[in-house]
């Protein structure tokens, strides 16, 4: 298995943090959760971040929030918080670093309605003030570095990204991740990875680039188009908890290496599962792996005849409706051994 990837770059520092790389695993809620974070470490990515823990419901000790916030067996344990009101926030992360966490990240770029609609995430991008109250509380409330994550702005009208990002450095950020949408684009068209640029020039923390990272090769293109100085990737690492790895390799100039072969993703997949029963217990563990196992299939059967001939979609169908987790890993290998022979054939 992968080692962690260095850069021959000068690696990215956020505070006192050297990463081993600057390419991280985006937060993803109810995705990037701790087993999840543990691979994409071991396969090289530079940090990960655990899933959006809203700060209310982390006080309140709300057990999916705790389990959310999980850091065990990651090197550097980074938490992001979301919410919209400063003092909650500020004992949110008083209460994540209390239990070990090293980097406090705070969301500003959740598109979602119920989370917007609370003025918490990408609501912020319309309410600078309070974006700076939270901001500067966080700050205050705290001994170990703080990060913040937004948009572009909310709409085409109001690219709020530069300001957001002065005010952060101004509130002694560490560093600013961008992706490139706005709030209104919610996932559609392409991110805009030019429109980063205009943060990174206006400011000197380290400015990170979000959005579209699929291929090993969008690294170096990404880093090249925005100036900034790391790269955050979500959708692309699902069912592949490799590929941040990948593109870190990729950006230090190395020779591209392959996915795992076909043996080895098995074996992610099922220290995984094992993972996911671990952390939510059976009946939880269960469903909340499905969609993962279907990413997985899907990425192993890549380009494959396999895909070509639609046999992942017939194993989706079969394995998402098991219930008993013994059936579900034995049929977990019958996929892959299918997919190999028709890989193969
Ligand atoms: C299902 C899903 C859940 C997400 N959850 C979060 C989250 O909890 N916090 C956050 O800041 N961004 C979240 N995001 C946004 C991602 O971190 C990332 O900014 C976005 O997906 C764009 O990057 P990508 O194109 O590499 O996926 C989420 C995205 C998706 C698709």
């Amino acid at each position: 298995m992968q080692e962690t990837v260095a850069f021959s770059i000068p690696a990215l520092r956020i505070g006192s943090h050297a990463l081993p790389n600057a390419v991280i695993l985006a937060p993803m809620a109810g995705i990037t959760d701790a087993p999840v974070r543990r691979m994409a470490v071991r396969y090289g990515a530079g940090l990960v971040i655990s899933e959006m823990v809203a700060s209310e419901a982390l006080l309140e000790g709300h057990p999916e929030m705790v389990l959310r916030a999980e850091g065990e067996g990651v090197p550097l344990h980074a938490v992001q918080i979301a919410g919209n009101d400063p003092y909650l926030m500020g004992e949110a992360a008083r209460v994540a670093e209390a239990a070990g966490a090293g980097i406090i990240d705070i969301n500003m770029g959740c598109p979602a309605k119920r989370v917007t609609t609370g003025a918490a995430g990408a609501a912020l991008l319309r309410d600078l003030p309070l974006a700076q109250a939270i901001l500067e509380a966080v700050r205050g409330a705290v001994s170990i570095p703080v990060t913040v994550k937004t948009r572009l702005g909310w709409d085409d009208t109001a690219s709020t990204a530069v300001d957001l990002a002065r005010m952060a450095q101004e509130s002694g950020l560490a560093m600013v991740t961008i992706h490139g949408r706005t709030r209104c684009q919610f996932y559609t068209g392409r991110a805009d990875w030019t429109a980063i640029r205009a943060v990174k020039d206006a400011v000197s923390i380290p400015v990170i680039a979000n959005g579209d990272v699929t291929a090993p090769s969008d690294g170096p293109a990404i880093l090249d188009a925005s100036g900034a100085d790391g790269v955050m990737i979500g959708r692309g690492a699902q069912g592949r908890p490799w590929f941040p790895g990948r593109v870190a390799r990729a950006i230090a100039g190395q020779h591209d290496t392959a996915d795992p072969d076909l043996d080895e993703q098995h074996a992610v997949l099922l220290e995984l599962y094992e993972g996911w029963l671990e952390l939510y217990g059976r009946a939880l563990g269960v469903r909340q792996a499905r969609k993962h196992v279907g990413w997985a299939l899907d990425a192993a059967a890549g380009g494959t005849g396999a895909a070509r001939a639609g046999i992942v979609a017939g194993w989706r169908k079969r394995l998402l409706v098991l219930e008993d987790p013994a059936q579900v890993k034995a049929g977990i290998g019958a996929a892959f051994d299918d997919i190999m022979w028709r890989a193969a054939a």
